[in-house]
């Protein structure tokens, strides 16, 4: 039977679904709606049993990071690309729930590999403009 866990659980998933994807587009009102959705449902499945972990205490950090610099929906992309880096690292530390050393490293590395990336496509679009 489905349990109400698994419907947070489905909810939360869903909600950061939305979340990257008005980080990708630029949507303000996706990011917001993404980014309550998936504090709400956190905090909810976090109260399950799961309490204050590393992995969720930085996801906790990393969303609001995402809030505060998505707020502002960077036109640059290496900006774009950090903060959609973040969201794949929060992703990384919900699924393999490290200490606080993994986890911390798996939101700079994630997010560096965003920015890199982000620099990449953004040099090879203006390379495309010209
Ligand atoms: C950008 C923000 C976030 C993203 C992208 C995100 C993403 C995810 C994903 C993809 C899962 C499914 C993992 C799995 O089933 O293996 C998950 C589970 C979960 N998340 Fe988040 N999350 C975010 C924020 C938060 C916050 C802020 C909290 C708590 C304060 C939280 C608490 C949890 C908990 C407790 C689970 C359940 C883990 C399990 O049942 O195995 N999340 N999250």
């Amino acid at each position: 039977m489905t349990t109400g866990y698994q419907i947070g659980l489905a909810v939360h998933v869903l909600a950061a679904m939305t979340l990257v994807v008005g980080l990708a587009l630029r949507a303000r009102p996706l990011l917001g709606a993404g980014g309550g959705l998936a504090l709400l449902s956190g905090l909810f499945l976090a109260s399950q049993g799961w309490g204050f972990q590393p992995w969720t205490a930085l996801g906790l950090v990393g969303l609001v990071a995402l809030g505060a610099g998505g707020a502002r929906l960077p036109p640059v992309p290496a900006a774009q690309g950090a903060l959609l880096g973040l969201a794949a690292g929060v992703v990384w530390l919900m699924a393999t729930k490290p200490g606080w050393t993994g986890a911390l490293l798996a939101l700079v590395i994630s997010s560096l590999l965003g920015l890199a990336a982000g620099r990449y496509w953004g040099v090879r679009r203006e390379r495309a403009v010209v």
